[in-house]
């Protein structure tokens, strides 16, 4: 769907209400690939000619790649030299690739295929979003240094058709989100808002620098934690992992918190803990966590009159539909899991922050009469025990903020009257 041409028209327009943006901000669209359940971007790379881009959303990856000769991208020129401060300051894994500064393609579901590379340099086209009355405007702006490998076709096998390459926010000197900051001079941080659909087009977004005023000012924020180790697949016994963790203490279910060992919240040598993943479609737990999870969430269930039936894969828990009232605002009417953060907020009256999760985040429908409790077992061996995936993140702006070590979630759902953005004419 996202082929041809477009990106004609560069309006943006918050849907209804008049917000307010105080600011400008920096901003990419996100689609989502319903089949594939993955999220992805778009933008411009190079000058005379340039070649449009569509990148899946990584925030493990080291490096930003693509295929360069799909698209056609020649590579003339931009190489980054090895030995170079460049090439030092970039790399958290270094080595050369001949004269160059080297990387390294892969894709999270293909760990064994390492592609190693040159790393190359060059512009990209992003949007500045300005308000005027309740239409913001999207003018042009271009990085000049974007750091990026090329791939040839064995990473893209797991990819969503759409796209052929993946763009990196983790936390590294190469990632988007830090070449935007040191360039422009805007805060280190960024926000993610995943869009629940396709069906509705470019209606995701991800900002760089801040968000608008009227999406943050509900954010409930807990502190990032580094895990001291590094996490596949490239390990480095020196180095600190590049994901996004935060500290879970517990997990309810209608307030009542489930059991498992604590000792999974925290990390043993690099295993446990909790992050974020764009790339993981569902929240993946540890088996300990799962099974319980699923036994609170089916008892809970039951008692409000919701139908059990067959499961079905990769999920253990199903309901028919008919046995669930929806609910504009909040999707099915189903038990909420609340996952309990580390950190006090003011907008829950100083109680712990918690992450809410509601039917439109939990529930997927995986027929016309079914839907299923939309997490998965991750096994008893997992490296990271909570993997909160990207339907638990979907139509919530979650914005990560390297400034002050935090990450934010807003405290409803961006449902009713509120989306993060809609790119019309895409
Ligand atoms: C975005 O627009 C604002 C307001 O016009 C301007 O002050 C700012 O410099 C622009 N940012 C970039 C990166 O061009």
């Amino acid at each position: 769907m996202a082929s041809g041409p477009f990106l004609l028209s560069f309006l943006l327009i918050c849907s209804a209400l008049s917000f307010h943006f105080s600011n400008a901000n920096l901003v990419l669209p996100v689609v989502k690939d319903n089949r594939k359940s993955q999220y992805y971007t778009t933008f411009l790379v190079g000058t005379r000619p340039s070649t449009r881009v569509y990148l899946v959303i990584d925030l493990a990856n080291h490096w930003s790649w693509f295929a360069c000769d799909l698209y056609g991208y020649n590579t003339n020129s931009h190489e980054v030299p090895c030995n170079s401060p460049k090439c030092d300051r970039y790399a958290t894994w270094n080595f050369c690739s001949g004269n160059a500064c080297g990387a390294v393609a892969y894709t999270p579901w293909w760990r064994n295929d390492l592609y190693g590379g040159v790393l190359y340099e060059d512009t990209m086209s992003l949007y500045n979003q300005t308000q005027q009355n309740s239409l913001a405007h999207l003018s042009k702006v271009y990085l000049p240094n974007l750091p990026f490998t090329c791939a040839d076709k064995g990473p893209l096998k797991s990819l969503s058709p759409h796209t052929k390459g993946m763009v990196t926010l983790a936390r590294v000197p190469v990632a988007l989100h830090s070449q935007i900051s040191s360039t422009f001079k805007v805060a280190r941080k960024f926000a993610l808002c995943l869009p629940s659909s396709t069906s509705s087009g470019y209606n995701g977004a991800i900002y760089f620098g801040g968000s608008p005023n009227y999406l943050s000012k509900s954010l409930i924020t807990t502190p990032l934690v580094i895990n001291p180790k590094s996490t596949p697949p490239i390990f480095d016994e020196d180095v600190t992992s590049i994901e996004y963790f935060i500290k879970v203490r517990s997990i309810k279910i209608d307030g009542t918190p489930i059991r498992f060992s604590s000792s999974l919240l925290s990390f043993k040598e690099g295993v446990g803990g909790t992050k974020i993943s764009t790339t993981d479609p569902y929240t993946v737990l540890h088996s300990e966590i799962y099974k319980t999870l699923v036994n609170v969430f089916v008892t809970k269930a039951t008692a409000m009159k919701m139908t059990r039936v067959a499961s079905v894969a990769p999920f253990g828990a199903c309901f028919s539909s008919k046995s669930v009232v929806d609910n504009a605002e909040t999707g099915p009417t189903v038990p909420i899991i609340d996952i309990i953060m580390d950190g006090k907020s003011p907008l829950l009256h100083n109680k712990n922050a918690r992450w809410r999760i509601y039917g439109a985040n939990s529930m997927v429908k995986v027929s016309n009469s079914v839907m299923c409790l939309g997490f998965v077992d991750g096994g008893l061996e997992p490296a990271t025990s909570i993997v909160i995936g990207g339907k638990q993140m979907e139509d919530y702006l979650v914005e990560v903020d390297l400034e002050t070590s935090k990450l934010g979630v807003t405290s409803s759902l961006l449902r009713m009257g509120t989306s993060c953005s809609k790119f019309k004419g895409i």
